[in-house]
């Protein structure tokens, strides 16, 4: 993904006279960057802050790779799979600095911040390396990768302040967004990184996030995704402001229409919060909530503060309140200690709650974690991949049949534009989070962000096909 080449969202004047908070540095106008990005969402958003912290310094989005001065990579840590693309990767973006040796190669993010120097002992050809609280320094660390005979910059920082307040992301025109409304995480669950390499839990003030909200309906979008990794134990002291509260401030943001959030943890779902989201239409009848395993020994195991019993209470309260609400979870097979018996409880469990889809994840050990450390990971590379294949087809057969009671009903669509598979064909997203698919109308014109009535025809495990009525 590269950042957009329009420019005026990077204008810090165009926001309400807030400034991008940046000391009158690095200012490199004409030249340009290309972000790719890796992992999940809120590394998408922090791409978009990152386009907006070098567009006040100067900078504008390279169209291609070809014509950047500076190319970011902006990283995953959660698996090792993630990480090994990178670095594959990375040896295919050396052809140009080859080509061009004054070209700048970064790595940012979470890879960034757990690798740190180590990192180019691989790829010592790597320039910059910096972590997810080193942005608002990029444009002087990029100077000081211009110095002649330069070592690496490194710039790994944790920062338990850092919320980027006032900065003002570069996106691209488009209807559905991401405003990070809280960094880092607390929870230390045994087998995940994301603590170590983001850095404790912080939430983004109130008025930041909605002046953000705001920024995004007046550009037209449509829809917006709240982020954090356990985005709903959100809390803003100063402010005495849950997820709840903030939910209920964002839903007054007008032009928005459709609100989501990723991803709420079990524990920190509050009845206050079921009943914010059941009292509003515009937050989305859907939830992606991880579950991680069925058994309370591998739940306990991975420091997972809840029991498959209470989760199941949390699902029953939730689609009380909430009937038509579509769930999706993450799983991960073959943690350390897990029997054919506890995964089979997990096979049960999502035959027993049937989630509309599933993530689901081979355990891959992460160094410096609690279960790195203590955990060996002693399960055959055979078995993970037997358990993680039956549980796919498990979730499959699930999804088809959610998905087929679908058939006959009208789902309304917000188009978001094209098929990938014919151009005659539209796409877009339910309110709770499934892709339909329908041929374009012949009497009218549907723009991305437009509302659709789909009558759905015929069901695939992930897709709904129909027409527009
Ligand atoms: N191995 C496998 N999957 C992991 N996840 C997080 N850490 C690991 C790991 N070490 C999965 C969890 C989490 C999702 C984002 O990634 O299921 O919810």
């Amino acid at each position: 993904m590269s950042i957009s080449t329009d420019h005026s969202q990077a204008d810090p004047n165009a926001h309400n006279g807030e400034q991008n908070d940046m000391p009158n540095l690095g200012q490199r106008p004409g030249r340009k960057v290309f972000i790719e990005t890796y992992g999940c969402q809120m590394n998408m958003a922090d791409t978009e802050l990152m386009g907006g912290i070098l567009g006040t310094s100067g900078y504008t989005a390279a169209p291609n790779h070809d014509e950047a001065d500076v190319i970011l990579i902006n990283t995953c840590a959660v698996r090792e799979r993630a990480e090994e693309r990178v670095f594959g990767r990375l040896s295919h973006l050396l052809k140009y600095k080859h080509a061009r040796p004054e070209v700048i190669l970064g790595v940012t993010g979470c890879m960034a911040e757990r690798l740190r120097e180590t990192l180019t002992d691989r790829a010592p050809y790597v320039d910059l390396v910096i972590g997810p609280d080193a942005y608002r320094r990029l444009p002087q660390l990029l100077e000081e990768c211009q110095e002649v005979d330069a070592d690496p910059v490194v710039d790994v920082k944790l920062d338990r302040e850092e919320t980027y307040r006032g900065l003002v992301p570069k996106r691209e025109p488009g209807i559905k967004g991401w405003v990070t409304v809280q960094r880092g995480c607390d929870k230390f669950c045994t087998f995940c990184i994301v603590p170590f390499v983001r850095g404790r839990e912080r939430g983004v003030a109130p008025d930041e996030i909605l002046r953000q909200c705001q920024s995004l309906a007046d550009a037209g979008y449509k829809e917006v995704t709240l982020l954090g990794q356990t985005v709903n134990s959100y809390r803003h002291p100063e402010t005495e402001t849950d997820f709840a509260d903030l939910l209920e401030k964002v839903v007054e943001v007008d032009g928005l229409e459709r609100i989501r959030f990723t991803s709420p943890y079990p524990t920190d779902f509050t009845p206050k919060l079921i009943a914010t989201m059941a009292r509003h239409d515009k937050i989305c009848n859907y939830l992606h909530l991880p579950l991680q395993s069925g058994s309370d020994e591998m739940l306990e195991s991975m420091k997972r503060l809840y029991t498959t019993g209470e989760f199941l209470t949390l699902v029953d309260d939730i689609r009380g309140a909430i009937p038509d609400i579509a769930m999706s979870t993450d799983i991960i097979v073959g943690f350390p200690g897990e029997t054919e018996e506890h995964y089979q409880k997990t096979v049960e469990l999502l035959e027993r709650i049937r989630f509309d889809f599933a993530f689901l994840f081979k355990y891959s050990e992460r160094d410096g974690t609690y279960a790195a450390r203590k955990l060996p990971d002693t399960l055959d590379e055979k078995t993970k991949k037997a358990r993680l294949s039956a549980l796919i087809e498990t979730q499959e057969a699930i999804s088809a049949e959610i998905f087929a009671t679908k058939v006959g009903q009208t789902v309304r669509v917000m188009v978001e534009g094209e098929s990938r598979r014919s151009a005659d064909d539209l796409c877009g997203k339910t309110d709770d989070f499934k892709t339909a698919v329908f041929p374009k109308p012949e009497n009218t014109i549907l723009n991305p962000g437009d509302f659709a009535d789909i009558i759905v025809e015929e069901t695939t495990s992930h897709t709904l096909l129909g027409r527009a009525l």
